[in-house]
């Protein structure tokens, strides 16, 4: 077993976080392993933005209850609202699309998720918490706009992470004859 193996197997999304959140000599190190997504062409066809601190995360929530538009509710606003402060750190994850002869969109989602998916790893071998989120919030174009993405831009996804205030149950792991297979037979 290596030490990567025993992380991976040991690591399980935490929706219920509190501060501390990573600190930066943790956050440093890992986007250095976010930057080692595998990547056709080196494109680097993403990038993140770290929302840390009331203040800041207080301006998410506003803009997730800016969603609702004139028609929404206070109750509407307040819960989208509260979806950002969930953690005392999001990191939005955005794929940044270029354009390349033979790496089509597709190829640089999946560069810009295995990313994300780096990223959690690296926080949660640190000792941190994290939980990747997606929801009606990262495919608004409203969202979009507000935290500054460019027309080739997409969310790949809002990594909730801080110190784990309770442990969430394990969710059940599929059994590899179910999911793996050689071929031919
Ligand atoms: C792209 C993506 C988006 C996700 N969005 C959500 C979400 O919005 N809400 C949610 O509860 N879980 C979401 N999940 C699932 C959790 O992050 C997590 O993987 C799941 O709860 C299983 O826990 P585990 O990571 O310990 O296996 C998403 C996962 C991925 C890969």
């Amino acid at each position: 077993m290596t030490a990567v193996m025993d992380a991976l197997l040991k690591r399980s999304s935490e929706p219920r976080l509190v501060a501390p959140a990573p600190d930066q000599s943790t956050l440093d190190k890992a986007f250095a392993c976010a930057a080692r997504a595998p990547d056709h062409a080196l494109l680097r066809p993403w990038r993140y933005l770290v929302i840390e601190g009331e203040e800041a995360l207080d301006a998410l929530g506003e803009l997730f209850a800016a969603t609702c538009g004139d028609d929404g509710t206070d109750k509407e606003r307040s819960k989208l609202h509260k979806k950002a402060l969930r953690a005392p750190m999001v990191i939005v994850g955005i794929a940044s699309y270029q354009t390349h002869p033979k790496v089509p969109e597709i190829e640089q989602s999946m560069s810009a998720a295995v990313g994300m998916g780096y990223l959690l790893l690296a926080l949660e071998s640190a000792g941190f918490g994290g939980m990747w989120r997606t929801g009606a919030m990262a495919y608004n174009p409203m969202i979009a706009r507000g935290l500054g993405l460019d027309d080739n831009e997409i969310i790949t996804g809002f990594l909730y992470t801080g110190s784990v205030n309770e442990n969430k149950p394990g969710v059940p792991r599929p059994e590899q004859k179910d999911f793996v297979r050689r071929w031919p037979d």
